[in-house]
């Protein structure tokens, strides 16, 4: 049922050295390919790492730029103490051994938008193949290097895109985690006034 896999899907941060398929890895992209997209443009795109060393070394990028002193309190959600709290974590991506970068055309107006449907149906594919995931930002700082833009032209990645942010994914260490309460008055149905 699709509600049971939207409940079971959690923001994972421990991973272990076990690759996903590639055939899995196929499938998370095929749902990726087919999120809703502003204006049918279909702007978006995806590049996996499918390698854990490269996925690494993107994660370290990924962290290098984040100053914890700009957060409040230094933490990053005063709801949910996170591993990247820890100021000895080098790697943005949590050890997990696949990442997929989402990239959207910089001048365009949902960019954000549709990079975000994106990452949702691909957490939710990759909730259904039993496969654990994360949502991580900081997309554009990670590429804004000569390092990062070389990447980016290997890749095949248009001049004028920009990265929006990325979806790691592996096999969960640890225990699934369990969904907090939701927070009260977040919906509402009116039926007439
Ligand atoms: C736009 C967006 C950006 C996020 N960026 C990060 C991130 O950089 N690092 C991280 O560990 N989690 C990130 N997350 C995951 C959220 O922290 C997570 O979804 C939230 O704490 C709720 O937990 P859950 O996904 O397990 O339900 C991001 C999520 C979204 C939607």
């Amino acid at each position: 049922m699709l509600m049971d896999i939207i409940k079971s899907r959690h923001s994972i941060r421990k991973y272990t050295d076990e690759q996903i398929s590639r055939e899995d890895l196929e499938k998370i992209l095929e749902a990726g390919n087919y999120a809703p997209n502003a204006g049918g443009g279909q702007r978006s795109m995806m590049v996996a790492l499918h390698n854990k060393e490269l996925t690494r070394k993107l994660g370290i990028m990924n962290l290098a730029k984040f100053n914890r002193g700009n957060l409040v309190g230094s933490y990053v959600s005063k709801e949910q103490p996170s591993v990247i709290d820890d100021p000895t974590m080098k790697d943005g991506f949590y050890g997990a051994p696949t990442v997929i970068a989402i990239f959207s055309q910089g001048n365009f107006l949902f960019k954000t938008a549709d990079a975000f449907c994106m990452a949702e149906n691909i957490v939710l594919q990759a909730t259904e193949l039993g496969i654990a995931s994360c949502i991580i930002s900081r997309g554009e700082e990670t590429f804004d290097s000569e390092e990062g833009w070389a990447l980016m032209k290997e890749w095949g990645v248009p001049d004028n895109y920009i990265c929006q942010g990325f979806v790691v994914l592996g096999y969960i260490d640890g225990e699934q985690p369990v969904s907090k309460p939701r927070k009260p008055g977040r919906v509402q149905i009116i039926e007439c006034l």
